[in-house]
C-alpha cells in the first residue's frame, strides 16, 4: 500500500448487542442440535438476537454513540458515517443516512458499504483514504448485522452460527508512524454462491415460491467456506504484516472476524501466536458478520488489552467472497 500523506487512527470505540440471549440449549429445541455439536463445531455457546422492534440502524446509532463518547467526539463535527453491512433497514435509504440523522451529525457525508463480514476491514481502509488525502478529519465507521433476519431457523447447519450487533469506530488523523500502517484486501467472485442471500434482489425477487425453498434466507456451504476462510486470513495477515517489515510474531494483538473457533485456531496454527494474542469472543455472541471485528476490538479496548505502541492486526472473509487484513500501530491521540 503506497503510503497516504496523512496517517488514520482510531480516536474512539464502542459496541452495542442486544439483551436477548439465545443458547444452544434453546437452539436444541428448535432443531436437531446439541450444545456438544455447536461447541465443537464452532467454539460458540450462546449469541445475541434483537427483538422484532428493533433494526440494523437502531443497533448502529447505540454501538455509535459508545464510540463517539470514547472518542469525545461530538456528532456535528463527523464528516463521513461509513455503514458496514448486508442486513440494512431498507434497500435504501441506506442505513449510514438513517445513522446521520440521529445521531444529527449534519455536515457528515453518508454512505452504506457491502463486503460480507468483511465489510468493517474494508470500511476502516476506505475511511484511511479519505483521511490521508486530508479530505476529511472525522470519520465514523460502524460494522452492524441483524442476521437473524436473514436466517433460516429451519436451517440447523447456519442457524446456530449467526448473532446481532453493531460495533463502531470513530478514526480521524494521527501522527506518522501510528494508527493505519498498511492494508490487503482481496475478492473472488466466483465463490460467491458459497454464501448467499439468493431472493430478494434484481436476479430473483421474493415470491412465494422462492419463501417455500428459503431462498429468501442465507444460504452457506460451510465447509468451503471455512478452507477460504482459513487460507485467505493467514495469506492476509502475512502480506498486511510483511508490508511494514515486521514478522507475525511481531503481533501484540490480533483480532480475527470471529466465525468458528476452529478456523481462528487453523490460522493461529499457521501464523504461531500465543493464546493471549488472539481476541475470541464468539463464544458469547457467534458470527456477527460485518460486526463481529468491531465489537471485538471495542471489547478489547475495554478490557485493557490494546496499550499504546502494541501492533494490531485485523483479518476477516465473508460473503463475495472477499477478505482482507489491517495492521495498526495502536495510538489513540488525535493530530491536534
Ligand atoms: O462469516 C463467514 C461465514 N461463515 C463461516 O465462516 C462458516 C464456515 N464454516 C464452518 O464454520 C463450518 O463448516 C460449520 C460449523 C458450518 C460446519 O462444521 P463442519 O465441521 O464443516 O461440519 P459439516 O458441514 O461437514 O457437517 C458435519 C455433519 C453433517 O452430518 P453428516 O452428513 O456427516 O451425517 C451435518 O449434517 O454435521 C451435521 N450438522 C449438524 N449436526 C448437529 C450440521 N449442522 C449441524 C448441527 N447440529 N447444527
Amino acid at each position: 500500500m503506497k503510503e497516504n500523506a496523512i496517517s488514520a487512527g482510531f480516536f474512539g470505540t464502542g459496541h452495542f448487542v442486544p439483551e436477548r440471549v439465545l443458547t444452544n440449549a434453546d437452539l436444541e429445541k428448535m432443531v436437531d442440535t446439541s450444545d456438544e455439536w455447536i461447541v465443537t463445531r464452532s467454539g460458540i455457546r450462546e449469541r445475541r438476537i434483537a427483538d422484532e422492534s428493533m433494526t440494523t440502524s437502531d443497533m448502529c446509532y447505540e454501538a455509535s454513540l459508545r464510540a463517539l463518547a470514547d472518542g469525545d467526539v461530538n456528532a456535528s463535527e463527523l464528516d463521513l458515517i461509513i455503514v458496514c453491512t448486508v442486513t440494512p433497514d431498507y434497500a435504501f435509504p441506506s442505513v449510514s443516512c438513517l445513522l446521520q440523522d440521529r445521531l444529527g451529525a449534519s455536515r457528515a457525508a453518508a454512505f452504506d458499504l457491502s463486503a460480507g463480514c468483511t465489510g468493517f476491514v474494508y470500511g476502516v481502509v476506505t475511511a484511511a483514504q479519505f483521511i490521508g488525502t486530508g479530505l476529511y478529519k472525522k470519520v465514523l465507521v460502524v460494522g452492524a448485522e441483524m442476521l437473524s433476519s436473514i436466517t433460516n431457523w429451519k436451517d440447523r447447519s447456519t442457524c446456530v452460527l449467526f448473532g446481532d450487533g453493531a460495533g463502531a469506530a470513530v478514526m480521524g488523523p494521527c501522527e506518522k508512524g501510528s494508527g493505519l500502517l498498511s492494508a490487503y484486501l482481496g475478492s473472488d467472485g466466483s465463490l460467491g454462491p458459497l454464501l448467499c442471500l439468493p431472493a430478494g434482489g434484481t436476479k430473483e425477487p421474493i415470491t412465494e415460491e422462492a419463501m417455500a425453498l428459503g431462498r429468501d434466507k442465507l444460504y452457506m456451504e460451510g465447509s468451503e467456506v471455512f478452507k477460504v476462510a482459513v487460507r485467505h486470513m493467514e495469506a492476509a495477515i502475512r502480506n498486511a504484516v510483511e508490508a511494514i517489515g515486521e514478522e507475525v510474531s511481531a503481533i501484540d494483538l490480533l483480532i480475527p472476524h470471529q466465525a468458528n473457533r476452529r478456523i481462528i485456531d487453523a490460522v493461529n496454527k499457521k501464523i504461531g501466536l500465543p493464546e493471549d494474542n488472539v481476541v475470541i469472543n464468539l463464544d458469547r455472541y457467534g458470527n456477527t458478520s460485518a460486526a463481529s471485528v468491531p465489537i471485538a476490538l471495542s471489547e478489547a479496548v475495554q478490557d485493557g488489552r490494546l496499550q499504546e505502541g502494541d501492533l494490531l492486526v485485523m483479518t476477516s472473509f465473508g460473503a463475495g467472497m472477499t477478505w482482507g487484513a489491517v495492521a495498526v500501530r495502536w495510538n489513540k491521540k488525535e493530530l491536534s
